[in-house]
């Protein structure tokens, strides 16, 4: 079976979680796995949390707390947020976590410079005299030379999306201090080569098998804006920072790197290798290979890696990761990467999201436009919340979280599906003894569209399309509201009592199907409804033929599965 390696983005510890990420990376990735999980596949699902780089040094600086400390704070916020919203990660871990995260980064970094992937480059780059450090990334703001955005950062731009160099804002001024009045000095870097990167053969023949197995938002933005468009040019992976992986001191022969005291790598570029290091550790954990999940022998298949992402890390995920995955060629002294024969297995698929808004504006904690997360599951419950995000996921376009649709969905959710399953079941319980009734009937229009509705979700799941695939669910449990409406079983109680038991057969039938295929979405009541089915958890396997409900099943006792708001 063809392993799958999952993965969401790796939040910055120091961002505060917000539905925008929820319906961007992780949520979309979770029904993903879930999925995967019940038909049985061997997949993995990892995250961790984004430790190094500027967005954390500046956070951590401002509140005066030691980096380590802070990212660690930052960890326990992602983790419980993630748990509270039914994330089911593998692992979930933290890139400030050094073993096996260091080594493992500072070998990709070697193996490229042996290879010739990276060069290095003198730089000026922009100085603060005020503080004696040279500022990188998102320490500088500035007018976005692409695009005119004028709180462009110094790596990148928030509006277009664009790859900035800091040197060429206009207008570049000090995060931290517009007064502190930035110099031009001189300095240097590493550079990854990434002109390099379209003409190279393997690349080539990857990319071209990638084009049409990505979204049309993703191929767009990767082709045309970015290889054919803009064009790659070689990017620097190091910077002059306290916090991050150190810039090792030798190189794969033995030989001094000279002055790399002082220098890190840059977070985007030991980020995605967090990837690969939270499946080392969860590996180690569980005594399993995580190498089964990212090396292959050339030629051959090997895992299908899937990255979750919002659409402003397609770059890094699209281009820049890949680039690292594909030039690790050749062993070294104690390496853990592919040995001769092997290589990292390249991105399957990039179902990258567009921006999620809060009624209209972009979320934004500092301007108080958000909605605390825990707060609001606490009071709605996560399977509301992770259904409503389902139905308003920006899967092709922006969308938003409205508050008056958020009621709508949800009441939909529970009249179709709860207030179904709830009205079938008691009038079981009461007329029938909470046994399953024989029928008289084959009832083959429900195995029909049980079995339409659950091809099109499964079809819908695997191909990224996870509004459809929960219309998919909601369509089957309208069919049994019309099954329940053409049969009228309440009204053949007292005049046919026999008809009466064999329509609540066929629509106790929609009922276990209904649990699977509400399980990726709204997994709480998936269980809750198992329960009062007295079905115990489902074990991986073939969805069809669907689970049935033979007369005499006892059935357990019925309850509310959802209320309306
Ligand atoms: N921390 C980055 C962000 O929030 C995402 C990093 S994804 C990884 O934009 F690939 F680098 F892990
Ligand atoms: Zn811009």
């Amino acid at each position: 079976m063809r392993p799958i390696l999952v993965t969401s983005a790796l939040p910055y510890a120091n961002g505060s979680p917000h539905f925008g990420h929820m319906v961007g990376a992780y949520l979309p990735a979770d029904i993903f796995v879930r999925y995967q999980r019940m038909i049985g596949s061997d997949v993995l699902y990892i995250c961790g949390t984004d430790d190094h780089g500027v967005a954390n040094t500046l956070a951590a600086e401002k509140e005066g707390v030691p980096y380590k400390e802070f990212v660690d704070r930052g960890y326990a916020v992602w983790k419980r947020v993630s748990d509270l919203l039914g994330i089911s990660f593998d692992n979930f871990s933290q890139t400030s976590r050094r073993d096996p995260h260091y080594p493992l980064s500072q070998e990709f970094f070697l193996r490229l410079l042996r290879n010739g992937r990276v060069v290095r480059r003198d730089v000026k780059q922009l100085y603060s005299p005020k503080t004696g450090r040279f500022l990188a990334d998102r320490y500088v703001t500035g007018e976005c030379y692409r695009c005119g955005f004028k709180e462009a950062r110094g790596d990148e731009c928030p509006k277009c999306g664009s790859w900035l160099e800091a040197t060429q804002l206009r207008n570049p001024r000090s995060r931290m201090d517009p007064a502190d009045l930035l110099e031009l000095r001189d300095s240097w870097q590493f550079e990854l080569d990434l002109a390099q990167f379209p003409s190279d053969p393997r690349v080539r023949a990857w990319l071209d098998g990638l084009r049409p197995r990505l979204k049309p938002n993703v191929a767009t933005f990767v082709f045309d804006k970015m290889i054919e468009g803009e064009g790659l040019e070689p990017r620097p992976i190091t910077r002059d920072l306290p916090w991050g992986v150190p810039l090792p001191a030798k190189d794969l022969d033995g030989r001094p790197i000279a002055d790399a005291e002082g220098k890190v790598l840059y977070v985007w570029f030991d980020a995605p290798i967090g990837y690969i290091s939270s499946t080392i550790e969860w590996a180690r954990a569980h005594g399993k290979d995580w190498r089964r999940y990212w090396i292959r022998r050339r030629g051959e298949e090997g895992a299908r890696l899937i990255h979750f992402i919002g659409k402003d890390n397609i770059t890094f995920h699209c281009i820049v990761f890949p680039a690292m995955l594909a030039w690790q060629e050749g062993g070294g002294p104690g390496g853990q990467g592919p040995g001769p024969g092997e290589e990292y297995v390249l991105p399957d698929n990039v179902p990258a999201n567009e921006f999620f808004n809060l009624e209209g504006r972009k979320f934004s904690k500092s301007e108080g436009w958000t909605i605390d997360i825990e707060e609001f599951v606490s009071k709605h419950g996560a399977d509301r919340t992770r259904f409503y995000l389902t139905a308003a996921m920006p899967e092709t376009a922006d969308s938003d979280f409205l508050h008056r649709e958020f009621k709508a969905k949800t009441d939909l959710l529970a009249n179709q599906f709860g207030n179904f399953a709830t009205r079938v079941l008691k009038f079981v319980g009461q007329y029938f003894d909470g046994r399953v009734p024989p029928s008289s009937k084959d009832w083959e229009g429900v195995r029909g569209q049980v079995e339409a509705r659950t091809r099109e979700w499964a079809e819908c799941i695997e191909g990224f399309r996870f509004r459809r695939a929960l219309d998919a669910f909601m369509g089957l449990a309208e069919d049994g509201n019309r099954f329940l409406d053409e049969t009228a079983p309440w009204k053949l109680r007292k005049t046919d009592l026999a008809a009466c038991g064999s329509a609540l057969h066929g629509a106790l039938q929609y009922l276990p199907p209904l649990s699977v295929l509400a399980e990726p979405f709204v997994p709480g009541l998936a269980a809750k409804l198992r329960a009062m089915l007295n079905l115990p958890p489902r074990s991986p396997g073939p969805l069809l033929p669907a689970e049935t409900l033979p007369a005499g099943h006892p059935l357990g006792p019925p309850s509310v599965v959802i209320e309306r708001l």
